[in-house]
């Protein structure tokens, strides 16, 4: 898609980080824009503030974990603007501590947000764009963490690699079809967000036990991985970068956006040489 001007794009977890950045990049193109997300203060606060701005907005309150949510930002979506171009989605959270003693809530609570928030999206959007059968574009939110192996943060990463895979059979599919839609997956480095406030909007029913809380939350080593993330997402890369590094990468119909290609690239490169060398997975961040 090279022409922005007058197209509709729904952007999730729009309310904050990299969301925000993208939907105030796509408003400058002269995109119409949906927001969605399941902070209603932020949402609104960062619909007042883009139409002060000019932009033409939609805000929507969804929670993507849920299919019914999905398909009524869907319809909300169609009602508005007649037609959707672009499809970012982008809402994410996570959570620490070894796989082993990360519990059921934090599975269903992740999972939910990260996996099943990319799956409804494509579910829902894909059948509304091949019928438009205009031009369009669909960015999904990975992470750097979706292609390489590493100690920590497991379930995030098993979202992060599962939103790749999904990603990259969507791209062959679509491909397969000879149909309009493209599509990325945006695989950012460390980007200066609210990523680490995420417990922020987690669901009452996924709160776990206070128990499961000091047990897990309150170690040694998970307060030391926390800190060491929470550095470097406060040095990370300003969101309004990585907003240009999706546009451009949707004009160009670049499928792999990684916004810290040196630093992610060689950690790729180390886990492609232990599967074809079928030798044990090294640990990049030793
Ligand atoms: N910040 C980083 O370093 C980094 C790096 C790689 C990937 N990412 C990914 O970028 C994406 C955006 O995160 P961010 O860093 O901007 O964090 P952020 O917390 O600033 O923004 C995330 C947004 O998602 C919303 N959200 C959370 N749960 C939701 C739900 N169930 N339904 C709808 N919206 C929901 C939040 O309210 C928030 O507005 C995530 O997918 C994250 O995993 C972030």
């Amino acid at each position: 898609m090279r022409e922005f001007k007058n197209k509709v794009a729904v952007i999730t977890g729009a309310a904050s980080g990299i969301g925000r950045g993208i939907a105030e990049r796509c408003a400058q193109e002269g995109m119409r824009i949906v927001l969605a997300d399941i902070e209603e203060k932020a949402l609104n606060q960062t619909e007042k503030e883009m139409k002060a701005a000019g932009a033409s907005v939609l805000a929507v309150p969804s929670d993507v974990s849920k299919a019914s949510d999905v398909e009524a930002l869907a319809h909300k979506t169609l009602n508005a603007f007649g037609a959707v171009h672009l499809l970012c989605n982008n809402a994410g959270v996570g959570v620490g501590g070894c796989v082993w003693e990360c519990t059921v809530e934090d599975w269903k609570w992740v999972m939910g947000v990260n996996l099943w928030g990319v799956i409804h999206g494509i579910r829902v959007f894909v059948p509304i764009m091949l019928e438009q059968d205009t031009e369009c574009h669909i960015v999904n939110t990975a992470s750097g963490s979706g292609l390489i192996s590493s100690p920590h943060l497991g379930i995030y990463k098993v979202t992060k690699q599962g939103v790749v895979s999904l990603s990259e059979t969507l791209y062959h599919e679509l491909a397969q079809r000879g149909a309009k839609i493209k599509v990325s997956v945006l695989c950012p480095g460390w980007v200066n967000t609210q990523i680490m406030e995420a417990e922020r909007n987690r669901p009452a029913e996924l709160q776990h036990d206070p128990d499961d809380e000091v047990r897990i939350r309150m170690s040694p080593e998970y307060q030391e991985v926390e800190e060491t993330v929470r550095a470097a997402v406060q040095t990370g890369m300003p969101c309004h970068q990585v907003a240009d590094c999706v546009l451009n990468a949707i004009r160009e119909e670049k499928f792999y956006i990684l916004t810290d290609p040196d630093f992610v690239k060689l950690m790729v490169q180390l886990r492609l040489d232990d599967i074809l060398q079928e030798r044990n997975p090294t640990n990049p961040l030793p």
